[in-house]
Formats: C-alpha cells, structure tokens, sequence
C-alpha cells in the first residue's frame, strides 16, 4: 500500500479477529517498526511483551470483561466518556470529532440520548446493558490471537519530570508505528483499556504479565487479523469523521485559524 493510504486507512478494530495465529514474521515485524520510532536521545524506553498464549489472552479478557461490567454498572465509565459520544449524522457533522454510537439493540435505541447519560445508568444497569457489554468485550479479547503490551522503562518513565512527558510522546510514536503497520499487514488493532481504568485490576494484569518493578505497564492491546467481512458487536461505534482543518490548524498565530479548502483566503 502507498504510505499515505495507509494512514488514511489505519483505524481502530472494535470488531472480532480471525482465529488465525499472528505469524511469528508479523509479530517480530510488529515490534521492529516500533523501535524505528523516535525517542529522547534514543532511550527508547519501551518494552513490549507479546502474548499468544491462550491461557494468558483468557485471563486478560476474563480481567477485561469484569472492569468493562464495573466501570459501566458503577456509572463511571459513562460520567468520564459522555463527552465523546454523538448520536446523530447532524451532531457528527457540526463536531467531527467524538464517536457515533451508530450501532444499538433495537429495545434501546428509542431511549438512546437518556441512557448515555449520567442519569440513565439505572435504566441501562436495568436492561443488563453493562452485561452485554462486558461479554462482548470478553469475547472479543478472548478470541484475539495475539495481545500486545507496552511498558516503560520507570529509569525513563517518571511521571511529573520531563523525562516521563518524553517517554510517553516516544511510546506514541512506537505504538503508532506498529497501528500503521497492522494497516499494511492485513491486521486489526484495539486498545484492551478497561482493566487500565479499575487499579485492583490493573494490578490483576501486571502480576499476570510478571511485570517487573523496574517497569511500568502502560497499554494493552488485542491484535489480529481482520476478517473480510465485519461482524459488528451488539453496541458499537463508528468514529471515522476528522475535524476541518479551520477546527484544528491555525497560521502563524493561534488567532488565525487556517482554510478549509486550499487557496481560499485565509491560508
Ligand atoms: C490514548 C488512546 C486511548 C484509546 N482508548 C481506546 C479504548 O479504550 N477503546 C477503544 O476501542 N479505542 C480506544 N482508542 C482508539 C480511539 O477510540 C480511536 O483512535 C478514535 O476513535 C479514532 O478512530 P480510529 O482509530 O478508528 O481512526 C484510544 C486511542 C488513544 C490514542
């Protein structure tokens, strides 16, 4: 693929893998282009373990399902992610940005703007919604053939100092390698954050993983490759739209927002 096509297609996987293995090719490939991306004066303060092993992807998505079902019950997921949903073409319009829950049981789509707020969690908690949910999300990390996860080296990663900042901008960019060349490769990728959100269950991953004290575990990911036609889960969202470039690109000052279309006045 021509590099920006594959930019343009990179995209985030919410649906399930093939139950094919990731080639041991693909997965040295994977960590390779990783270790291409820049860091501060090449540290290269990541880590990353890759998890093919059945035993270990169940636990981690048996750990998923369980905080995906907390967060959701508990109303926290919904007060820290409202922001972000849109439920219209118009709003994703006016926005290009946030994600569109374009995809709903059809017993919850009349009640939709309700139940995605903060108030509606008795209602969604009565519909057994965090419980779909969270199966699905089980599923969906138990039938990834491969996990990846990153860490930071905690000599480098120390939070609150600059060195901390540039080792998250650096593990940005290596986790941004690998999201590109899953594009190429055929492949999916998609954050396994729940566990990330509840500390006891993070705690449950790191001692899976034998996380070291020397290491920070920073991310997980379930990856593989993507089947040709997807299946899609019972809610779902689709967040495909940008921001213009008037909404996000300014000249010069931060006064002057840029054009939408070249050559326009403006710039
Ligand atoms: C820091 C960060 C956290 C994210 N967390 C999640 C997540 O918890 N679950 C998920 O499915 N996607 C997650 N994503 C992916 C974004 O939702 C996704 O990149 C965005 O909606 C744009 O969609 P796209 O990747 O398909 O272009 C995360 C991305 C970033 C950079």
């Amino acid at each position: 693929m021509e590099f920006f096509e594959v930019v343009k297609r990179r995209r985030t996987t919410n649906g399930p893998f093939l139950p094919d293995p990731v080639s041991e090719e693909h997965q040295r490939l994977l960590v390779d282009v990783a270790a291409m991306a820049p860091s501060h004066f090449n540290s290269q303060p990541w880590r990353f373990v890759l998890a093919d092993d059945r035993a270990v992807i169940e636990e981690v998505a048996r750990i998923s399902g369980e905080s995906m079902r907390r967060l959701m019950e508990e109303g926290t997921f919904w007060k820290r992610y409202r922001p972000y949903f849109r439920f219209s073409e118009e709003e994703v319009e006016r926005r290009r940005d946030g994600i569109h829950i374009d995809k709903l049981p059809a017993v919850v789509r009349p009640f939709r703007r309700q139940i995605f707020s903060n108030t509606g969690q008795a209602v969604m908690n009565r519909l057994g919604v965090p419980k779909t949910l969270a199966e699905d999300n089980r599923k969906l990390v138990a039938d990834s053939p491969l996990l990846l996860a990153v860490l930071l080296d905690k000599t480098e990663y120390r939070p609150g100092e600059l060195s901390g900042f540039y080792s998250v901008f650096g593990m940005g960019a290596a986790v941004e390698n690998v999201w590109l060349a899953t594009t190429e490769l055929g492949m999916g990728i998609q954050f396994v954050s729940t566990p990330m959100e509840v500390p006891e269950k993070w705690e449950e991953i790191k001692q899976l993983l034998s996380v070291p004290e020397d290491l920070e575990l920073m991310a997980v990911y379930r990856l593989g490759y993507v089947p040709e036609e997807r299946r899609r889960p019972t809610i779902d969202w689709s967040s495909t739209e940008r921001k213009r470039p008037s909404q996000y690109v300014f000249r010069n000052t931060c006064e002057t927002p840029v054009a939408d279309t070249l050559g326009e006045s403006g710039t």
